[in-house]
Protein backbone atom coordinates (compact mmCIF):
# COMPACT_ATOMS: atom_id res chain seq x y z
CA UNK A 1 0.00 0.00 0.00
CA UNK A 2 2.96 1.97 0.65
CA UNK A 3 4.58 4.10 -1.97
CA UNK A 4 7.69 6.15 -1.71
CA UNK A 5 7.29 9.87 -2.65
CA UNK A 6 9.53 11.00 -5.75
CA UNK A 7 9.95 14.53 -5.85
CA UNK A 8 7.89 17.12 -7.79
CA UNK A 9 9.64 18.80 -10.53
CA UNK A 10 8.12 22.55 -10.67
CA UNK A 11 8.26 23.45 -7.04
CA UNK A 12 4.72 25.89 -7.36
CA UNK A 13 1.87 25.97 -5.18
CA UNK A 14 -0.90 25.68 -7.39
CA UNK A 15 -3.86 27.18 -6.10
CA UNK A 16 -6.51 24.83 -7.22
CA UNK A 17 -5.75 21.52 -7.90
CA UNK A 18 -4.60 19.81 -11.23
CA UNK A 19 -6.66 17.31 -12.92
CA UNK A 20 -7.20 14.10 -12.20
CA UNK A 21 -6.80 14.90 -8.16
CA UNK A 22 -8.79 17.90 -7.90
CA UNK A 23 -11.71 16.23 -10.39
CA UNK A 24 -11.07 12.76 -8.42
CA UNK A 25 -11.60 14.76 -4.76
CA UNK A 26 -14.95 16.69 -5.93
CA UNK A 27 -16.21 13.57 -6.86
CA UNK A 28 -15.44 11.90 -3.77
CA UNK A 29 -16.43 15.14 -1.93
CA UNK A 30 -19.80 15.47 -3.79
CA UNK A 31 -20.62 11.52 -3.19
CA UNK A 32 -19.64 12.06 0.29
CA UNK A 33 -21.87 15.08 0.49
CA UNK A 34 -24.87 12.73 -0.30
CA UNK A 35 -24.03 10.07 2.41
CA UNK A 36 -25.37 10.07 5.46
CA UNK A 37 -22.88 11.21 8.15
CA UNK A 38 -22.05 7.82 9.68
CA UNK A 39 -21.58 6.11 5.38
CA UNK A 40 -19.28 9.33 4.56
CA UNK A 41 -17.41 8.80 8.13
CA UNK A 42 -16.79 5.42 7.07
CA UNK A 43 -15.96 6.43 3.45
CA UNK A 44 -13.36 8.66 4.58
CA UNK A 45 -12.13 5.72 6.87
CA UNK A 46 -11.44 3.51 4.04
CA UNK A 47 -9.42 5.80 2.16
CA UNK A 48 -5.84 4.66 2.08
CA UNK A 49 -4.14 7.89 2.60
CA UNK A 50 -6.37 7.55 6.68
CA UNK A 51 -5.75 3.68 7.30
CA UNK A 52 -2.23 4.94 6.66
CA UNK A 53 -2.19 7.37 9.62
CA UNK A 54 -4.40 5.54 11.18
CA UNK A 55 -2.34 1.93 11.07
CA UNK A 56 0.92 2.85 10.82
CA UNK A 57 1.41 6.65 11.30
CA UNK A 58 0.03 7.57 14.43
CA UNK A 59 1.20 3.99 16.25
CA UNK A 60 4.24 4.46 15.21
CA UNK A 61 4.16 8.01 17.01
CA UNK A 62 2.28 6.40 19.48
CA UNK A 63 5.12 4.30 20.52
CA UNK A 64 7.77 6.84 21.02
CA UNK A 65 5.50 8.19 24.41
CA UNK A 66 6.39 11.80 25.32
CA UNK A 67 3.85 15.09 24.88
CA UNK A 68 2.70 15.16 21.21
CA UNK A 69 0.03 17.63 20.24
CA UNK A 70 -2.42 16.90 17.26
CA UNK A 71 -3.63 20.01 15.17
CA UNK A 72 -6.85 19.99 13.50
CA UNK A 73 -9.43 17.90 14.91
CA UNK A 74 -12.88 16.95 13.35
CA UNK A 75 -15.69 14.10 14.41
CA UNK A 76 -13.18 11.83 12.43
CA UNK A 77 -10.25 12.57 14.42
CA UNK A 78 -11.62 11.83 17.76
CA UNK A 79 -10.25 8.30 18.11
CA UNK A 80 -6.50 9.39 17.30
CA UNK A 81 -5.86 10.59 20.52
CA UNK A 82 -6.06 7.23 22.17
CA UNK A 83 -3.57 5.40 19.78
CA UNK A 84 -0.96 8.70 20.25
CA UNK A 85 -1.59 7.79 24.73
CA UNK A 86 -1.28 3.66 23.92
CA UNK A 87 2.71 4.37 24.13
CA UNK A 88 2.16 6.03 27.97
CA UNK A 89 2.14 9.42 26.07
CA UNK A 90 -0.08 13.19 26.58
CA UNK A 91 -1.90 13.73 23.65
CA UNK A 92 -3.02 17.62 23.39
CA UNK A 93 -5.32 18.59 20.44
CA UNK A 94 -5.43 22.28 19.12
CA UNK A 95 -7.72 23.66 16.22
CA UNK A 96 -8.88 27.72 15.66
CA UNK A 97 -12.55 26.89 15.07
CA UNK A 98 -14.08 26.78 18.59
CA UNK A 99 -16.91 24.51 16.85
CA UNK A 100 -14.22 21.99 17.04
CA UNK A 101 -13.69 21.83 20.50
CA UNK A 102 -16.22 18.71 21.09
CA UNK A 103 -13.68 16.55 19.12
CA UNK A 104 -10.43 17.54 21.10
CA UNK A 105 -9.43 16.19 24.48
CA UNK A 106 -11.34 17.61 26.58
CA UNK A 107 -8.82 19.90 29.39
CA UNK A 108 -6.17 19.34 26.85
CA UNK A 109 -7.91 20.68 23.86
CA UNK A 110 -7.07 24.83 23.39
CA UNK A 111 -8.41 26.99 20.45
CA UNK A 112 -6.44 28.78 19.09
CA UNK A 113 -4.84 29.68 15.74
CA UNK A 114 -1.60 27.32 15.01
CA UNK A 115 0.65 30.03 14.07
CA UNK A 116 0.33 30.87 17.62
CA UNK A 117 1.35 28.17 19.49
CA UNK A 118 4.40 29.91 20.65
CA UNK A 119 1.95 32.57 22.83
CA UNK A 120 0.20 29.12 23.73
CA UNK A 121 2.61 27.33 25.12
CA UNK A 122 6.60 27.49 26.31
CA UNK A 123 8.67 26.56 23.97
CA UNK A 124 10.06 22.92 23.54
CA UNK A 125 7.41 21.70 25.46
CA UNK A 126 6.37 18.72 22.84
CA UNK A 127 7.70 15.61 21.69
CA UNK A 128 5.96 15.75 18.62
CA UNK A 129 3.27 17.64 16.75
CA UNK A 130 1.51 16.16 14.06
CA UNK A 131 -0.05 19.07 11.59
CA UNK A 132 -2.17 16.83 8.85
CA UNK A 133 -4.17 18.25 6.35
CA UNK A 134 -3.59 21.89 7.09
CA UNK A 135 -2.13 23.15 3.80
CA UNK A 136 -4.82 24.16 1.74
CA UNK A 137 -7.36 23.79 5.16
CA UNK A 138 -6.64 26.93 6.50
CA UNK A 139 -3.21 27.38 6.13
CA UNK A 140 -3.30 28.48 2.11
CA UNK A 141 -0.44 30.15 1.87
CA UNK A 142 2.99 30.31 1.64
CA UNK A 143 3.43 32.48 4.40
CA UNK A 144 0.99 31.57 6.82
CA UNK A 145 2.37 27.40 5.82
CA UNK A 146 6.10 29.15 6.93
CA UNK A 147 4.46 31.09 10.26
CA UNK A 148 3.33 27.82 10.94
CA UNK A 149 6.02 25.86 10.69
CA UNK A 150 8.00 28.18 12.90
CA UNK A 151 5.58 28.22 15.88
CA UNK A 152 5.75 24.32 15.41
CA UNK A 153 9.01 24.10 15.81
CA UNK A 154 8.90 26.73 18.64
CA UNK A 155 6.69 24.12 21.01
CA UNK A 156 8.92 21.08 19.67
CA UNK A 157 11.93 19.96 21.85
CA UNK A 158 15.18 19.56 20.04
CA UNK A 159 15.35 17.02 17.87
CA UNK A 160 11.35 16.81 18.83
CA UNK A 161 9.18 15.00 15.51
CA UNK A 162 6.68 16.98 13.19
CA UNK A 163 4.38 14.79 11.01
CA UNK A 164 3.44 16.72 7.73
CA UNK A 165 0.56 15.42 5.44
CA UNK A 166 -0.75 17.11 2.92
CA UNK A 167 -2.37 17.20 -0.66
CA UNK A 168 0.59 17.53 -3.15
CA UNK A 169 -1.81 19.26 -5.32
CA UNK A 170 -2.26 21.65 -3.30
CA UNK A 171 1.20 22.22 -2.07
CA UNK A 172 3.86 20.85 -4.16
CA UNK A 173 7.23 18.37 -2.66
CA UNK A 174 9.33 21.43 -3.59
CA UNK A 175 7.30 24.23 -1.96
CA UNK A 176 7.22 21.80 1.43
CA UNK A 177 10.68 21.29 1.33
CA UNK A 178 11.39 24.48 1.24
CA UNK A 179 9.75 25.72 3.68
CA UNK A 180 10.61 23.09 6.26
CA UNK A 181 14.29 22.92 5.46
CA UNK A 182 15.18 25.77 7.79
CA UNK A 183 14.03 24.43 10.39
CA UNK A 184 13.84 20.43 10.42
CA UNK A 185 15.52 17.84 8.88
CA UNK A 186 14.38 14.96 7.24
CA UNK A 187 13.94 11.79 9.52
CA UNK A 188 12.43 8.31 9.17
CA UNK A 189 9.46 7.44 11.48
CA UNK A 190 10.24 3.41 12.40
CA UNK A 191 10.22 2.13 9.07
CA UNK A 192 8.48 4.60 7.05
CA UNK A 193 10.87 6.64 4.84
CA UNK A 194 10.89 10.18 5.34
CA UNK A 195 8.00 10.60 2.36
CA UNK A 196 5.62 8.52 1.67
CA UNK A 197 2.10 8.72 -0.58
CA UNK A 198 -0.65 6.88 0.14
CA UNK A 199 -1.28 4.51 -2.90
CA UNK A 200 -3.84 5.70 -5.20
CA UNK A 201 -3.99 9.62 -3.46
CA UNK A 202 -2.26 12.57 -3.97
CA UNK A 203 -1.64 12.70 0.13
CA UNK A 204 1.51 12.44 1.44
CA UNK A 205 3.07 12.67 4.57
CA UNK A 206 6.81 13.78 5.59
CA UNK A 207 8.83 12.71 8.96
CA UNK A 208 11.18 15.56 9.87
CA UNK A 209 12.70 16.07 13.38
CA UNK A 210 13.44 19.69 14.84
CA UNK A 211 17.12 21.07 14.36
CA UNK A 212 19.02 22.75 16.48
CA UNK A 213 21.02 21.88 19.77
C1 LIG B 1 -9.10 19.21 6.71
S1 LIG B 1 -9.23 19.30 8.46
C2 LIG B 1 -7.91 18.23 8.95
C3 LIG B 1 -8.22 17.59 10.27
C4 LIG B 1 -7.17 16.62 10.82
N1 LIG B 1 -5.94 17.30 11.18
C5 LIG B 1 -6.89 15.43 9.95
O1 LIG B 1 -5.90 14.74 10.18
O2 LIG B 1 -7.68 15.12 9.05
C6 LIG B 1 -8.52 20.90 8.82
C7 LIG B 1 -8.69 21.29 10.27
O3 LIG B 1 -7.66 22.19 10.62
C8 LIG B 1 -8.20 23.33 11.25
N2 LIG B 1 -7.34 24.46 10.92
C9 LIG B 1 -7.14 25.02 9.71
N3 LIG B 1 -6.28 26.04 9.79
C10 LIG B 1 -5.90 26.12 11.08
C11 LIG B 1 -5.02 26.99 11.78
N4 LIG B 1 -4.38 27.98 11.16
N5 LIG B 1 -4.86 26.81 13.10
C12 LIG B 1 -5.53 25.82 13.76
N6 LIG B 1 -6.39 24.97 13.14
C13 LIG B 1 -6.57 25.12 11.82
C14 LIG B 1 -9.60 23.46 10.69
O4 LIG B 1 -10.44 24.19 11.57
C15 LIG B 1 -10.00 22.00 10.54
O5 LIG B 1 -10.58 21.49 11.72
Amino acid sequence: MLVEHSPGTDGLQRLSPPWPFSFVATLKAARRSLMAKVDAAADLARSPDRVLLVDAILPALGGEGGRVLFVGVRAYTQGYPAILEAGGGECWTLDRDPRAERYGVGERHVTADVRCVGEVWPAARFNAVVGNGLFGFGLNTRSQQADALAAMAVVLRVGGRLVLGWNTSRASERAVESLTTPLFDARPLNGLPVRVVAAGTDHAYGFFAKRGG
